[in-house]
């Protein structure tokens, strides 16, 4: 990897972010990673309002540019390129971004690079931090900065590699033979699996954003078979356990199960629109169960569950059949601690041979650092010609609310 210098801007959603990364053999380095995010502003309506997301990040970027530009200690002069989320995304939201990125570049007369969003997610595996557990909302707010990094030699992942994309848009399992080379072999056919997450927070009621007050709320679920010897992650126990003991059926009435959709079906899509519902359903039969906290603890615990039994259940199917290298987990559901953990233990077990790798916590969410990461590795397999063609990228470069990842 050549050394070079990327600015990149992201605003596909409602998060608006700058990052400035330095790639070189060593790996990539962050140097200034800003995230303001906008969950605030889109709480009180239980999801992002496209027009609402798009003004924030139009009054944010220049207060974000500038704190990026002190923090790096970069002149845009310094700079190589400029790379920005060109989609999919919100069609107002990616307008902001993208035209910032072209006036930039046509000012500072830098080179751009359109991005795709799901591949910066899988690129954020290739940057190592130390900062695990850091908020991103913290790092912008400067309230924890990190002080150090832990640089991963770019050639430490090897191919062929198989990612698990799990995000609020999408859930997908993508083959790459080498970088920037992807083959989507199954995908979900419905739902993205971080969607049926906050659709469930809001049928339950329990906060926004939905994936986190999901997986807190299952976290809380109290067993109720503590004097029982059972592993919590492993269904059959688990179910055995509880219809065997009067004393758990009383206090878990409705013994819980929803369905794990499409487990069974030989392709590797998923279908997380029905599991949804089956917590609908669930909650129609017995509204005076919702003031229970442990009931609504229950029903998270179960459906979380059930997603990811089948996110690991196809990823090891699929490995079993492509045989790769490396499994890795991009999106903002790798965020989810019980997916990271259970997905790590599968491998093992069924595929002692494959590594696993996860993105650091803190780069999960939508962020630049994990564009300016794809930008790095598309940067360095451009000819000079190219990179001469992209100073014209502001002529050219349009969003995209329905890009395809090629
Ligand atoms: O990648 P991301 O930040 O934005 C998109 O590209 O969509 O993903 C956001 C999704 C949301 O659906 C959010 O609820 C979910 O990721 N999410 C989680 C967790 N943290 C975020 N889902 C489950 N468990 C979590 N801990
Ligand atoms: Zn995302």
């Amino acid at each position: 990897m050549s050394n070079t210098l990327i600015l990149s801007i992201e605003t596909s959603c409602d998060e608006t972010a700058i990052a400035i990364l330095r790639s070189s053999k060593n790996g990539l380095e962050i140097l200034t990673n800003q995230v303001s995010s906008q969950v605030k502003l889109h709480a009180k309506w239980g999801g992002v309002v496209p027009n609402l997301a798009a003004r924030e990040h139009l009054k944010n970027f220049p207060k974000l540019l500038k704190m990026a530009l002190e923090e790096a200690q970069i002149t845009p002069s310094q700079l190589d390129s400029i790379s920005v989320t060109s989609g999919p995304g919100l069609i107002p939201a990616l307008l902001v971004g993208v035209n910032y990125a072209k006036t930039l570049s046509y000012l500072w007369e830098k080179p751009l690079i359109g991005i795709h969003h799901i591949e910066g997610h899988i690129y954020a595996n290739f940057i190592e931090t130390q900062e695990l557990g850091v908020r991103n909302e913290d790092l912008a707010n400067k309230k924890q900065k990190p002080n150090s990094y832990n640089l991963i030699p770019t050639t430490y992942i090897e191919f062929p590699i198989l990612a698990l994309v799990v995000s609020g848009g999408h859930t997908q399992l993508v083959l790459m033979k080498d970088h920037l080379q992807y083959e989507i072999i199954g995908q979900t056919v419905d739902d993205a699996v971080g969607e049926a997450f906050d659709k469930v927070a809001r049928i339950l009621n329990i906060g926004y954003p939905g994936g986190p007050a999901v997986a807190r709320c299952a976290q809380n679920f109290q067993f109720p078979i503590s004097n029982f010897q059972t592993n919590p992650n492993d269904e059959i126990s688990k179910q055995n356990s509880i219809a065997n003991n009067t004393e758990a059926k009383k206090l878990m009435p409705n013994k819980l199960i929803f369905p794990r959709p499409m487990l069974h079906k030989k392709n590797f899509n998923f279908s997380f629109s029905g599991l949804k519902t089956a917590v609908l359903y669930e909650t129609k039969k017995h509204p005076e169960l919702l003031k229970d906290k442990n009931y609504i603890s229950e029903i998270c615990y179960e459906f979380q569950q059930a997603c990811i039994d089948v996110l690991v259940a196809k990823t090891i199917k699929a490995a079993e059949q492509y045989n790769p290298k490396t499994i890795l987990l991009a999106g903002g559901v790798s965020a989810n601690t019980e997916l990271r953990e259970q997905l790590g233990k599968a491998i093992s077990e069924s595929l002692p041979t494959t590594t696993y790798h996860l993105p650091p916590i803190n780069l999960t969410g939508d962020n630049a650092a994990m564009i300016a990461a794809a930008a790095a590795f598309r940067w360095e397999k451009m000819s000079d010609s190219q990179k001469k063609k992209a100073l014209d990228g502001w002529k050219t470069i349009q969003p995209d609310a329905n890009l395809k990842m090629k």
